[in-house]
């Protein structure tokens, strides 16, 4: 069982990310729905899978999905500052629409990366979606399309994020007590 004493407090409970969703899905819908024919969803693994599927699934558009998998954090909690293509899109994406769905944006290093990476292979527009944006620890400038909720600077799990690979079921997003993680 998921222990909850490592929990700090409750960030995001269950029914603000469902509220949220109706939301953000309708922004993005209002974005596509003229151009949604060279649309592709592509999800960062393993953090955006539960937030990825939860948005498509209020995303009545021609879409198709893909998945990329990039090295940020090992085990630990701090960043690397190195981004690596571990798993890479099944898709040609050249003269699509891509958006790139994450769990959370912290220093911005891995999505700057993305999407000009994307960007280099003639995507026709790069737009990001992010569960949960931490503005503080920002290092890169990213222009973020579609955030669900800013948080303040701390570590976080749940709702796909984890720890050292734990707590991504939870349905809620929950700060960490610093001497789960330090
Ligand atoms: P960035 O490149 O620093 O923006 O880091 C983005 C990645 O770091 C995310 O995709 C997460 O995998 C991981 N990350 C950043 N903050 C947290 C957190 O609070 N909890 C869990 N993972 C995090
Ligand atoms: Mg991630």
């Amino acid at each position: 069982m998921n222990n909850r004493n490592n929990f700090k407090e409750i960030l995001v409970s269950e029914s603000e990310i469902d509220a949220r969703l109706e939301e953000l899905s309708k922004e993005i819908y209002e974005v596509y729905k003229n151009d949604e024919d060279d649309l592709v969803v592509v999800g960062i693994l393993r953090g955006a899978v539960i937030f990825m599927a939860e948005l498509i699934l209020r995303l009545d558009l021609d879409l198709h999905t893909d998945y990329m998998a990039v090295s940020s954090y090992g085990s630990s909690s701090v960043s690397s500052g190195v981004v690596r293509i571990l798993k890479d899109l099944e898709e040609d994406i050249k003269g699509k629409n891509i958006l790139i769905v994450e769990d959370i944006i912290d220093t911005g290093l891995t999505l700057k990366y993305l999407t000009k990476n994307l960007k280099e292979r003639g995507a026709k527009s790069v737009r990001i979606a992010t569960l949960l944006d931490k503005p503080e620890r920002r290092k890169e400038d990213v222009n973020v399309d579609f955030i669900g909720f800013e948080i303040p600077d701390e570590f976080v799990v749940g709702y796909g994020l984890d720890y050292d690979q734990k707590y991504r079921n939870l349905p809620f997003v929950a700060s960490l007590k610093e001497e789960v993680y330090s």
